[in-house]
């Protein structure tokens, strides 16, 4: 139950109307040729820059069984949030709404030699179709969801142990703020940030700890200097007629991606002896 005064927002207002704000503005869609939400899979993808002793690997290994441990994962991606709890996990359940992260999920799962299903769809739409875990987590995938009580409610509800969520602690768009003043003379908001998340969770009676820690090195793909300027284009709406001028502004403007990630733990409230999908 969420407690506030009447006239006082919550927790969970406060995180919706920082997200809101930083909604595009028409002007800006309508240049876009593709969206410039859309994420590349290959970003997302296992190779071998898989950082096993992350904080947020970690404190999922702690409270998984030593053997036989399911882990469920909402916006999964390509599987690298998950890759590093394998084992002791032997079971992998990939929540994601893009079929392409699903397919390279289920990929990475065959490599790594490990039971896994998934599900395709929004959550916490799909929760009635998701199976139970023993661990529940959710990497990078918060600061796009303006609805956060339900979504966490749901996550929760799905773990039987604890679920693990880690984030930037500032919103990742806030890197390309420069850039959009630039291209577009358009103001960024800067909030909402970790702490606003941790007061959702304490709203909601769920008791998390978090702690911060260096970003973990991004995939191939994702530091691949040549991949700079296409993404950029997307995430800014540019046509790619200017891709000369932004790589030029881009040289002596780098973005300043957030470095340091928070990592948030609470305890799971599913049922012990498992859920039936519904
Ligand atoms: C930034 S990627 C992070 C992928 C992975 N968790 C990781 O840390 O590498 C976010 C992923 O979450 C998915 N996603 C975002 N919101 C979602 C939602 N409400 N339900 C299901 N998938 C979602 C996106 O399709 C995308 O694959």
């Amino acid at each position: 139950m969420i407690e506030g005064a009447a006239d006082e927002p919550t927790a969970a207002d406060r995180w919706r109307d920082a997200l809101t704000a930083w909604s595009l503005p028409e002007r800006v869609l309508e240049a876009a040729t593709e969206s410039p939400f859309r994420h590349d899979v290959a970003r997302f993808a296992v190779d071998d820059t898989i950082e096993r002793e992350s904080t947020s690997a970690r404190w999922a290994r702690e409270v998984l069984p030593p053997r036989g441990g399911t882990v469920l994962d909402v916006g999964c991606g390509g599987g690298r949030s998950v890759a590093p709890l394998i084992p002791p996990a032997t079971e992998v359940i990939g929540v994601d709404r893009t079929g392409a992260m699903l397919d390279e999920f289920v990929d990475a799962a065959t490599r790594a030699g490990v039971a896994r299903r998934t599900v395709h769809g929004d959550w916490p739409d799909v929760m009635a179709t998701t199976p139970t875990a023993d661990v529940a987590i959710c990497h990078h995938v918060l600061f796009d969801v303006a609805d956060v009580v339900p979504f966490l409610i749901a996550l929760t509800a799905r773990a039987r142990l604890a679920v693990v969520v880690e984030l930037p602690v500032r919103h990742p768009m806030t890197a390309w703020s420069e850039a959009f003043e630039h291209f577009w003379e358009l103001d960024r908001p800067d909030g909402p940030t970790h702490l606003d998340l941790v007061a959702v969770l304490r709203e909601l009676g769920l008791d998390p700890e978090y702690t911060v820690s260096p970003r973990r090195p991004l995939s191939r793909f994702g530091a691949d200097p040549d991949n700079l300027v296409p993404v950029a284009r997307r995430r800014l709406a540019l046509p790619a007629d200017r891709d000369g001028e932004l790589a030029h502004w881009l040289a002596e403007h780098p973005p300043a991606f957030v470095a340091e990630v928070a990592t948030i733990r609470w305890p799971g409230a599913a049922d012990p002896v498992g859920h039936p999908i519904a």
